[in-house]
C-alpha cells in the first residue's frame, strides 16, 4: 500500500460523526443541519434542460481539454466577471468540480525527489489542501488567520526557512470557512514571495459568485492583471458551478492560468482519466453563459443572511463576512462541547472550527468557533438561530 495514504486525516465530517455518537438529540424539535455545506437553492430549470438536452453527447469519449464551446465559455465569463482577456486554447482546462483539480493539481506541481517540498495553506482551511500535499509527499505548513485582522492569513507567520522548501500555496477567497476576501495588497504580497521563491500559487475561488458587499470578490487572475502580471506566472485560479449555480451534484468546474502550469496539468490529467462528460460539458455552457440565475441567488444569499446574522451576533461572536455561505462564530465555550450539546438540546447540527484547523504551536485557530452553513432556506436558518440563542441564553444562565 501507499504509505503516504496513512498520513491522511480523518474527515471533518467523520470526526463530527465520532462526536456525536452516543448523543440523543431532543425528539421535540425537527433536524436542522447547518454542518455540510453543500448548497441546496433549487438548481435552476435551464440547466437540467440542458444537461437532458445533451444525452446524445453519451455516445462519445471527452477531449480532456474540453469542446471548444466550452472553453469559449469559460473565456467569456472571464471577460465579463473580470475584464480579463484569457487564451481559451492555452490557458484554462475543464474541471470535475473544484475539489478533484484542487487535488490533481499539487500531484502536477509537486516535485518529492528532494525531500523537504512544503505546501503552505491557510489554518482554518478546505482538507483536500491537506490531503493533496500529503499524497503528493509534501509536508502541508499552516498559516493562521488572524480575527483581528478580518481573518486575513497571517502569511508572515511562515518562517524564512519554510517559503524556501514552499513548492506551492493553497488561497482560498472568499475564504471557507471564514468568508475572508483577499485585498489586492495580500496579493501583492504573494506575488512577491512566489517571485523570490519560486512556488504556484492555487486560488480555490468556488465562493467568488456569493457576497454582501457592492464590490463583487476581487479574484486572483484580476490581482495580477492589475499588478501587471497578465501571463499569470505561476498562478492558477480554481473556480465552480457547484455554489455560483446549485449544481454541486453536476461536478463542473474549470482552471484558469499560466499556460506553462495549464500545459503540465493536461498531461497529468490526460493519464489520470479526469476528462468532464460532453453531457456535462453542454449544461455547464449554459450555466456559464448566464449570469440572471448567479444573481437570483445572490439575493436569497443576502436576504437569509441579513435575517439570521443580527439574531446570532446578540449572543455569538459573529458578523455579516465578506462572501461566501458560512458564519464562522465564536462560542463562549469549547466549540465540540457546544456543538455536541447543541444537537443534543435542540438537534441543530453546526461544525466545531477545531475539525478545519490544525493545532499549531499547540493552538488551534478553529477552536472557540463554530461553522455554520447557511444552505438551507431562510425559515429553516431563522429557526436553527433562534434556537442557538436559546441555547447559548440557557447556557450562560
Ligand atoms: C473552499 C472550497 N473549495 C472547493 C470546494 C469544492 O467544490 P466543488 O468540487 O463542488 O467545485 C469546496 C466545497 O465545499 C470548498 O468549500
Amino acid at each position: 500500500m501507499n504509505p503516504l495514504l496513512s498520513r491522511l486525516q480523518p474527515y471533518p465530517f467523520e470526526r463530527l460523526r465520532q462526536l456525536f455518537a452516543g448523543v440523543t438529540p431532543n425528539p421535540a424539535w425537527r433536524p436542522i443541519s447547518l454542518g455540510i455545506g453543500e448548497p441546496k437553492h433549487a438548481t435552476p430549470q435551464f440547466i437540467k434542460d440542458a444537461l437532458c438536452g445533451a444525452l446524445d453527447g453519451l455516445s462519445n469519449y471527452p477531449l480532456t481539454a474540453g469542446e471548444p464551446h466550452l472553453r469559449d465559455a469559460f473565456r467569456r465569463w472571464l471577460q465579463t466577471r473580470y475584464g480579463l482577456a484569457v487564451d481559451a486554447n492555452t490557458q484554462m482546462l475543464p474541471v470535475n468540480g473544484s475539489r478533484e483539480a484542487l487535488f490533481a493539481f499539487a500531484q502536477t506541481v509537486i516535485d518529492p525527489s528532494g525531500g523537504g517540498a512544503v505546501v503552505v495553506c491557510p489554518n482554518p482551511f478546505y482538507q483536500i489542501y491537506e490531503g493533496a500535499a500529503l499524497l503528493a509527499g509534501a509536508d502541508p505548513f499552516y498559516a493562521a488567520s488572524d480575527p483581528a485582522r478580518n481573518f486575513a492569513v497571517d502569511w508572515d507567520s511562515v518562517p524564512a526557512e519554510t517559503w524556501l522548501r514552499t513548492q506551492l500555496l493553497y488561497v482560498c477567497s472568499p475564504g471557507n470557512p471564514t468568508g475572508a476576501v483577499m485585498p489586492l495588497s495580500e496579493w501583492k504580497k504573494l506575488f512577491a514571495l512566489s517571485d523570490r521563491h519560486g512556488f504556484v500559487i492555487a486560488s480555490d475561488e468556488c465562493y467568488s459568485e456569493i457576497y454582501f458587499g457592492d464590490q463583487p470578490p476581487l479574484g486572483g487572475m484580476q490581482a495580477a492583471a492589475m499588478l501587471g502580471r497578465g501571463d499569470f506566472h505561476n498562478l492558477v485560479s480554481f473556480t465552480s458551478l457547484s455554489k455560483r449555480s446549485n449544481v454541486p451534484g453536476m461536478r463542473s468546474g474549470f482552471v484558469a492560468g499560466d499556460s506553462a502550469l495549464i500545459k503540465k496539468f493536461l498531461l497529468y490529467r490526460t493519464y489520470h482519466g479526469s476528462a468532464m462528460s460532453p453531457v456535462v460539458q453542454k449544461a455547464s455552457i449554459a450555466a456559464w453563459s448566464d449570469e440572471q440565475h448567479v444573481v437570483e441567488n445572490r439575493a436569497l444569499y443576502r436576504r437569509k443572511f441579513a435575517e439570521v446574522t443580527p439574531l446570532l451576533a446578540d449572543v455569538l461572536d459573529v458578523r455579516l463576512p465578506d462572501a461566501g455561505f458560512y458564519l464562522w462564530a465564536g462560542v463562549p465555550e469549547s466549540d465540540t462541547e457546544f456543538a455536541r450539546e447543541l444537537l443534543a438540546q435542540y438537534n441543530v447540527t453546526v461544525l466545531p472550527g477545531s475539525f478545519l484547523a490544525r493545532a499549531d504551536g499547540g493552538r488551534n485557530p478553529g477552536a472557540g468557533r463554530i461553522r455554520m452553513a447557511l444552505v438551507a432556506d431562510t425559515e429553516e436558518c431563522v429557526e436553527a438561530a433562534q434556537r442557538i440563542v436559546q441555547f447559548v441564553q440557557s447556557r450562560s444562565k
